[in-house]
């Protein structure tokens, strides 16, 4: 017997059903963000969301990073596992979207410990002091620049650190041999890069459309 139970939509169902400590803000916004149309799809699912509070919780992180924000489902459920006084900064080009994050981002109070930078990412990222550092990071934003992101968060990310990507399996399309569109490029290439890093550990989860969990090693364990 396969080890592998393929999720249909109903085991779907039953699967999201089977979280702890629903967020009736969350369910409100994922709602909001609904009538967006088929944009909405951006979206991380709810699950998913459920998985980064859990992450971030565990890891005990206090200075968290997203890159990639749209309407704050994601940001909401990072900064619902950070302790008091923990810090989320998010990264992201869109005004209009952001707004709708900023404003369930303050009805959950966290007006002062997050914050959105509107400006590409990158930019952001070569903006930050040096001493800036972060415990956690989530990357949901253009797939071309996954790489760039790694290459850029991984200096900033302390030791035993997360970094998260999304959409790794990119609708399947990581295997079509046909597919050689730029993002499926560059998906496929930040998968390779990140298991063949000896910096982290990874692994990569079948949570929604595939989702990256990498652990940054501590100095000791690069020795020898
Ligand atoms: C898939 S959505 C993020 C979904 C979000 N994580 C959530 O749970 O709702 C991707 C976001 O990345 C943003 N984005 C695209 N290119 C970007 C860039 N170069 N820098 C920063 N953000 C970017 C888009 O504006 C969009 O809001």
């Amino acid at each position: 017997m396969s080890k592998f139970t393929a999720l249909t939509p109903d085991l779907y169902e039953y699967l999201a059903d089977h979280r702890s400590d629903r967020d009736p803000l969350l369910a409100e916004l994922a709602e909001e963000t609904r009538h967006l149309g088929p944009i909405s799809m951006m979206q991380v699912a709810a699950d998913q969301g459920a998985l980064l509070t859990l992450l971030v919780r565990l890891s005990g992180a206090r200075r968290a990073l997203e890159v990639g924000t749209f309407t704050g489902y994601s940001a909401l459920s990072i900064a619902r596992g950070l302790p008091p006084g923990g810090t989320l900064l998010c990264c992201d080009v869109s005004d209009e979207w952001t707004s709708i994050a900023r404003r369930y981002l303050d009805r959950a109070g966290f007006a002062e410990r997050v914050e959105i930078r509107i400006a590409s990412a990158l930019e952001t990222l070569a903006s930050l002091d040096r001493s800036e550092i972060f415990d956690f990071a989530f990357v949901d934003a253009d797939k071309e620049n996954y790489s760039n992101y790694f290459a850029e968060i991984l200096p900033r990310l302390r030791p035993n650190g997360l970094v998260l990507f999304d959409n790794v399996l990119w609708g399947g399309r990581v295997i079509d041999v046909e597919d050689a569109r730029a993002g499926t490029r560059a998906i496929r290439a930040l998968n390779d890069q990140v298991r063949d890093d000896p910096r982290v550990e990874s692994v990569m989860l079948a949570v929604s459309d595939g989702l990256t969990v990498a652990r940054k090693r501590r100095p000791e364990e690069l020795k020898g």
